[in-house]
């Protein structure tokens, strides 16, 4: 059974959860490997919808999943969820890697304090964690949480974070004070967590080793990459499909397959360059149709045509070779639907994105239009499969298929799990 990453390929919120959940009836293990609780994963099975901010999404399906060491840990947020998940009658089955990065209350408050309003973040605490993990000297590790040196170790990060605490409002009195309270608030975390925390390292690399079905599951997309998206409004991660073998230790020679979520056209949440957005009645009945509302932070998305230059960029930066094209019911009504074949930057024809937010900015997209689709009910196609389809909708697909120079595996045409229609071509990275 192979390995594959499954990967978003626009700005997140490609449905990478419901796809990820589709695979897990097969995998024997899900990884995550980059990102936090800045994440929202919807799952929708049974007519139940879950919401996965940090948790993998093979969690619905209660199979075995890691968070991976390129995770930004919130144990305050993994504990809520499992609660929650937990009096829903879920069985969590999930190893913490000991590697991930601690996210503590103060990164929250520093997001929301500094780089929320600027970049539009999700103020999850997931920029300065990284920021911290990559100084070092303020980073702290999960492994750092159950060592007897944790008490000295956050003693010494607080000495050296004590100003900026203090600059940005968050630390008002007595150090010691606020001390002392994160190490109660660390106690019972430890306690809480202790189940769930090991080497992720041996459990991926032995599940690869003896063929089990591993799904490595991105979070954001890859557009908000901090190296290849459009910084800096980006996420400070690696959600590109190199940031598997980092995020989770395995060597790229151990993945199989790499599936690029996208949506039948563009979402965007927060700032930077969007070149196809749009507005007025076509982007309201876009947002509507499709839910455009932030899982984690509820706000509009922003909306646009299909974007098949940042297509073929994300395929190239990932080795895309297969795809789950998403919510193609929400088009669903319009007459026409564009596509932006390439862009004009300064009179130059360019169909590869320049992830470069000046260029961006300048890009005048070309559009081609297709024929719409019109579908009500689509539980006949459903039963019917994808050769039911009507053409409009898989000439659709197959515009893209040639445009990406890759396969889809799957289209998805509503949120539950039963709307997801497979192709043919899932055969190629499942043996069903
Ligand atoms: P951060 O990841 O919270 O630092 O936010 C940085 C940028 O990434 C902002 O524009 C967020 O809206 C965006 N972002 C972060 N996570 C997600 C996600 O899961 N889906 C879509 N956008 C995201």
């Amino acid at each position: 059974m192979p390995a594959v990453v499954v990967v978003g390929m626009q700005f997140g919120d490609e449905s990478k959860g419901a796809v990820v959940d589709y695979l897990a009836e097969w995998a024997d293990l899900v990884v995550r490997y980059n990102g936090g609780s800045n994440a929202g994963h919807t799952v929708v099975a049974n007519g139940e919808k879950y919401k996965l901010h940090l948790m993998p999404s093979s969690v619905v399906r209660g199979k075995r999943g890691v968070l991976g060491a390129g995770v930004a840990f919130d144990p305050e947020v993994f504990l809520e969820e499992l609660r929650d998940l937990k009096s829903r009658g879920r069985n969590i089955d999930v190893l913490v890697s000991l590697k991930a990065a601690l996210l503590l209350p103060y990164h929250k408050e520093l997001d929301s304090a500094i780089s929320g309003g600027r970049l539009g973040t999700t103020k999850r605490g997931i920029g300065p964690a990284y920021q911290d993990k990559m100084a070092r000297v303020t980073g702290l590790k999960v492994a750092d949480l159950f060592s007897p040196r944790f008490p000295q170790r956050l003693k010494e990060v607080l000495e050296i974070k004590e100003n900026e605490l203090r600059n940005a409002g968050i630390l008002t009195g007595d150090v010691e004070e606020y001390y002392l309270k994160l190490l109660a608030k660390a106690e019972e975390w430890r306690n809480s967590l202790s189940a769930f925390i090991g080497d992720d390292h041996l459990e991926v690399n032995e599940a690869i080793a003896e063929g089990k079905f591993v799904v490595f599951e991105g979070a954001q997309g890859t557009m908000l990459d901090v190296d290849h998206g459009t910084y800096p409004f980006v996420t400070s991660s690696n959600p590109v499909a190199g940031g598997a073998c980092t995020g989770a230790g395995v060597s790229p020679l151990a993945i199989d397959f790499v599936v690029g979520v996208m949506k039948a056209y563009t979402t965007r949440v927060g700032k930077g360059p969007f070149p196809t957005e749009l507005s007025g009645d076509i982007a309201d009945y876009i947002r509507d149709r499709g839910g455009e509302y932030g899982t984690t932070t509820g706000r509009p998305r922003r909306v646009g045509w299909l974007d098949l230059p940042m297509l073929r960029y994300s395929a190239m930066i990932n080795g895309i070779g297969y795809l789950a094209i998403r919510k193609l019911d929400v088009l669903s009504g319009l007459d026409r639907v564009k596509v932006a074949v390439a862009y004009e930057i300064d009179g130059e024809e360019v169909r590869i994105a320049p992830p470069y937010v000046d260029e961006l900015e300048k890009a005048k997209p070309i559009y081609e239009e297709l024929e719409g689709w019109k579908v009500n009910d689509w539980n006949e196609f459903v039963k019917g499969g994808w050769s039911s389809l009507p053409e409009e909708v898989k000439n659709y697909v197959s515009f893209i298929e040639r445009e990406v120079e890759a396969k889809a595996i799957l289209i998805g045409v509503g949120p539950d799990r039963e709307m997801t229609i497979p192709t043919p071509h899932l055969r190629e990275i499942i043996p069903l």
